[in-house]
């Protein structure tokens, strides 16, 4: 039942919702119990959204379901590298368009919190530093080195006085109510040896002097200064004590998920836990909580880090890549932060008492003199579920869950009990309109052969194996090592009965070898192991051999102790030998010839306009090194767009002149690690819960809708281990089925719950809900619905042992026609078919849209 305090914490919460756009101009400070903004206390939830990681069109779209989500904040990292890609020279234009991000948040009512870094990790190429930084004479980067700590103060400063310009900081009015330096340097400070601390200090006071007027956090970073506020990142941080007695509890990393690398699975984390971590958070003590990520994006251009992470950085969010909402997760979290709203004012109204219930069972309570009350019934075991006594009533606890109860009485919501829809997201093939003439579907496609080995005229030569990454400063993925060498007729490794093998050692990330001109053999390492160590069976001719190797990276280190001297590329030894071992010929410290990235990257030809596109006699297919171009007409509707690569090798692809990154759906994951099912009780980590085992890792990549022309569109795709561009399909990212499964013991739902007229309090039982996801859609079709004992999981639930006959027409009758719908989960709205027995009701339906001319489900496969 709904008592007097839990009425007003709703209005305050109702009225704070409503308070758009941000603008209070209050100071920010903080106490033991969390920030204090304009002299309030604040218990706040936030989710991180990397602006470049989507485009300014989808911005406003993905802070609205951040705020209809339940979040208070939105959290971004600033990339230096993206931001100054040429010392001196800035950009923050489009994508990079900072001001433009941190404004919208505030106009969605969302504060913002601004992790300058300037080191950021985040799986984003080099961690987010400019390669310039590395060259610069005498600097060390992340440590107590002046060149490099001039350089880190005046980006930190450009942004700060940014900022600061546009009146962005709370202090002036505006949504920054935090910003961060450094990331994560207490993981790995040791490495740095004493420099470390002072480096830290240094760190702590620059930005202190930068005078925001918000505090400054430091993550995982146990001896932060004051006043800098130590916080922790982790899939759980329940535990976490901050590192003076005056600083709030803060949490700037919850993992809602984990980033891929191609050639591993997909992890996924559970709603349940994430629901639970969270609850945990808020229940001992827990003040400011971060989702990383909220929403996670893409991987554009050559931006991902790793090496290895995928073009796709989905991470498993609350919002997917595409910006639809993942359900059950974005719903289920939006239920918890609906409950830890109500708490608001007893949790930061006085300090949390907690309590043994039993082993492994705990309750806290936060009461105040004044009458106010909050508590968390807790359930930590990874097994057993429990029922608990407190304060004279008694309650259900499943295994590894929390109860929040806003008013000390009644369950608001249970973190192992989703009430939200699940919904099944899926690609829906498009057909294509080729705006060519022909008839033949794939003569749309024209070609260049890049060449083999040297062609550029700043080709130059050194004698030895260079280091990659310093010889291209990584202006291209590509670098060639090309030799020429005689061979004479009687090598031994010539003779019969040995295999002549190419032995090449590298320090990753990829290497095509070349003998005369042909494609000889490949490799490739991975995110745990980058290097390559190949020995390759070749074909050489006595007298003079063409040795052309192609070293590549896929994405550079963003993370550990001087992860920013690992190098790549062929480092050597590259020897010639014979399989039965008579003898080597070391060519390591020849004269090798370099030429930094493709002929076709100097042409620019990923604008698609040069006059040497071809497209005659045949299209090449299966050969390496091919630059494809064709033109198409874009998906109609507004869905999301998305292109399969399946049946290409590994390369890069530009629509229209922009980079939607690398794809390689020829990387399969490997085989091992998935599981049908996730067991969501019991503590995370990213190999839990694993998907896309013997399937590629990525195989459909992201273009932005706004990167998309009425009309006709250029498509450039660069290939280099070979594949066939007419297999090429594009898809529509759609939400497919929405199910919820509910059952008789589920609380209330928490809009029921929180209005107290008599007539409503009547009807407060468990409620099942199904709503579209978008506004003009109508729940067209009822899938399934039984009512009993159903089980499965959203797509594919079945009928139990018990199940009443009028399940499905009385959900039709409920549903059909309409955006949402609620049911009553009761044997008084569908009869009792076993009693005694706890009963549930799962349902499956779909929407479609209102306007037949927008039906995006249609389409058909066909390739361009
Ligand atoms: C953290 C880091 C983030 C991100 C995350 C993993 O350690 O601060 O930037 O890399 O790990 O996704």
């Amino acid at each position: 039942m709904r008592g007097g305090a839990v009425a007003v914490a709703l209005d305050l919460l109702l009225i704070v919702a409503a308070a758009t756009p941000f603008c209070f101009g209050a100071n920010v400070t903080y106490d033991h119990r969390g920030l204090v903004i304009g002299g309030r206390r604040r218990v706040l939830i936030s989710g991180s959204i990397h602006y470049m990681r989507s485009t300014p069109q989808m911005w406003s779209d993905l802070l609205q379901k951040s705020k209809d989500g339940g979040l208070d904040a939105v959290q971004t990292f600033v990339f230096w590298n993206l931001h100054e890609p040429i010392r001196g020279q800035y950009d923050f234009t489009g994508r990079k368009d900072l001001v433009k991000f941190v404004k919208l948040a505030g106009e969605a009512g969302l504060m913002v919190h601004l992790r300058i870094g300037p080191y950021a990790c985040a799986e984003w190429n080099y961690g987010g530093f400019p390669m310039w930084l590395h060259f610069i004479p005498g600097i060390v980067l992340r440590t107590d080195n002046e060149p490099f700590k001039a350089e880190m103060k005046r980006f930190t400063a450009k942004i700060v006085n940014m900022m600061k310009e546009e009146n962005l900081y709370a202090s002036q009015g505006g949504p920054i109510i935090l910003s961060q330096i450094e990331n994560e340097y207490g993981n790995i400070d040791s490495a740095y040896g004493k420099s470390a601390q002072t480096y830290i200090s240094w760190a702590a006071s620059m930005a202190v002097s930068l005078d925001t007027g918000v505090p400054w956090v430091m993550c995982q970073q146990s001896d932060a200064p004051n006043p800098i506020i130590n916080a922790c990142n982790g899939f759980y941080c329940d535990k976490f004590t901050p590192n003076a007695n005056n600083k709030p509890k803060m949490w700037t990393e919850n993992w809602s998920g984990w980033f891929s690398s191609f050639g591993d699975p997909v992890p996924r984390r559970p709603a349940e836990d994430t629901a639970f971590s969270t609850a945990r958070f808020y229940q001992l003590g827990g003040s400011f909580l971060n989702y990383y990520m909220y929403h996670g994006g893409t991987n554009f251009g050559r931006t991902s880090g790793g090496p290895f992470i995928t073009t796709s950085y989905d991470y498993d969010a609350p919002i997917d890549e595409y910006g639809l909402l993942r359900q059950p997760k974005w719903g289920h979290l939006k239920d918890v932060h609906n409950a830890v709203k109500l708490c608001e004012e007893a949790l930061v109204a006085t300090d949390p008492t907690t309590t043994s219930l039993g082993p492994k069972l705990e309750a806290t309570v936060y009461q105040t003199e004044s009458g106010l009350c909050a508590a968390f019934l807790a359930n930590v075991d990874d097994q057993s579920d429990a029922t608990v006594n407190f304060s004279g009533h008694s309650y259900h606890l499943p295994a590894w869950s929390v109860s929040i109860l806003p008013d000390c009485r009644t369950v608001a919501i249970n973190t192992a009990k989703i009430n939200s829809v699940a919904t099944i997201s899926k690609f829906v093939p498009q057909l294509l309109q080729n705006d060519k003439t022909s008839e033949d579907a794939f003569s749309g496609w024209s070609w260049i052969n890049e060449p083999v080995g040297i062609s550029s005229n700043s080709a130059f030569t050194k004698p030895g194996l260079q280091e990659q990454i310093n010889t291209t400063a990584d202006k291209s993925d590509y670098l060639w090592y090309s030799l020429s060498t005689t061979i004479k007729g009687d090598e031994p490794f010539l003779k019969d009965g040995s295999q002549t093998m190419l032995h090449v050692n590298s320090l990753g990330h990829g290497l095509y070898a070349f003998i005369n001109g042909q494609l000889a053999g490949s490799a490739k390492g991975n995110y745990s192991d980058p290097s390559v160590y190949v020995d390759i069976p070749i074909n050489l001719v006595s007298g003079e051999n063409k040795i052309d190797l192609l070293s590549l990276t896929v994405g550079l280190q963003n993370y550990g102790a001087f992860y920013d001297t690992k190098g790549a590329g062929v480092t050597g030894p590259v020897q010639l030998k014979g399989s039965l071992n008579q003898s080597t010929i070391d060519l390591s410290s020849k004269l090798w010839t370099y030429q930094i990235g493709l002929r076709g990257e100097e042409l620019g030809l990923f604008t698609g306009s040069s006059s040497e596109w071809i497209t005659q006699p045949t299209l090449p297919k299966n050969q390496p090194l091919v630059w494809y171009k064709t033109t198409f007409e874009a998906p109609t509707g507004s869905s999301p767009v998305a292109i399969n690569f399946l049946g290409m090798g590994k390369g890069q692809a530009w629509i229209n002149g922009q980079s939607i990154g690398r794809y390689w759906p020829r990387r399969v994951a490997s085989n091992a690690g998935c599981t049908g099912s996730c067991n969501y009780r019991g503590s995370f980590s990213p190999s839990r819960c694993m998907k896309n085992c013997g399937h590629p890792t990525q195989q459909f990549y992201h273009v932005p809708r706004s990167w998309l022309q009425p009309g006709s569109n250029t498509m450039v795709l660069f290939e280099e281990m070979g594949g066939d561009p007419t297999q090429i399909s594009f898809a529509t990212r759609e939400t497919g089925s929405i199910c919820s499964h509910i059952s008789e013991t589920h609380p209330i739902p928490l809009n029921t719950w929180i209005i107290s007229d008599e007539e409503t309090r009547k009807q407060a039982q468990p409620t099942l809900s199904l709503d579209c996801p978008l506004d003009n859609q109508v729940i067209s079709e009822i899938k399934f619905a039984s009512f009993g004992t159903p089980q499965g999981v959203c797509g594919s639930f079945s009928h139990g042992e018990c199940s009443g006959k009028e399940a499905l027409s009385t959900v039709e009758k409920a549903c059909i026609g309409l955006r949402s719908c609620s049911i009553i989960v009761s044997a008084d709205t569908f009869g009792d078919p076993c009693g005694g027995i706890a009963k549930s009701l799962a349902v499956e339906a779909s929407c479609k849209w209102l306007d037949p001319h927008e039906d995006a489900y249609s389409g058909s496969i066909r390739s361009l």
